[in-house]
């Protein structure tokens, strides 16, 4: 899905989506280890979505996408489906944009490319969680897409930092 983005002092750049490839891992890791707080967790999750399902155990689903730009990983982001809760319910993935491309729409790209797939599964119910460190700028992101503020659990990650959950209607 080529898509031409505004870039900064409005110099435009040609940038896709597609699903996350072996080749991929290590750029997508990279980027995530940069922006979130994700503990080197992300590899793991990438690797995973791209073995086959009898490997994926608690995941009926489990895809990321890559944006890229002349070759390059800028973002990444994905979704998947816990076994054990309902079948129409999503969870965002790892979702994070190279600092040198934030600001550029790549976020929003990504996002509306997997609330299109997700629509495609026929989901009911986007979900993401974060941490309470995360919260201020991905609330204002999230918020933009129709994602609302559900709830919390206080002191999840130690004293004073929670765990906070959205969701979104599909
Ligand atoms: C959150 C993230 C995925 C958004 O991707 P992006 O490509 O930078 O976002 P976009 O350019 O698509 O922005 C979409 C909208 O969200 C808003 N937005 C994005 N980041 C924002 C920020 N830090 N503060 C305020 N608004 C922000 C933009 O203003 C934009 O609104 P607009 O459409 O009216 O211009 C990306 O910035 C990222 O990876 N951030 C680091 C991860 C993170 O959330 N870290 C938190 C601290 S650990």
């Amino acid at each position: 899905m080529p898509a031409g983005i505004a870039g900064q002092a409005g110099v435009w750049f040609e940038m896709k989506i597609r699903t996350l490839q072996k080749k991929d891992i290590s750029a997508a890791a990279a980027i995530c280890e940069k922006v979130l707080l994700e503990g080197g967790h992300a590899k793991t999750y990438f690797e995973l979505s791209l073995k086959p399902t009898e490997f994926r155990r608690d995941f009926q689903h489990l895809k990321y996408f890559v944006a890229e730009e002349s070759g390059k990983v800028i973002g990444v982001s994905g979704f998947y489906q816990w076994r054990a809760y309902p079948k129409d319910n999503g969870w965002l993935g790892y979702t994070a944009v190279n600092p040198k491309y934030q600001g550029r729409h790549v976020g929003t790209k990504l996002l509306q490319y997997i609330i299109a797939e997700a629509k495609k599964k026929k989901l009911r119910l986007m979900l993401l969680e974060m941490t309470s460190q995360e919260e201020r700028q991905k609330k204002i992101f999230y918020e933009k897409f129709g994602f609302e503020m559900q709830g919390r659990i206080k002191d999840f990650w130690g004293s004073g930092v929670d765990q906070v959950y959205m969701s979104k209607k599909l």
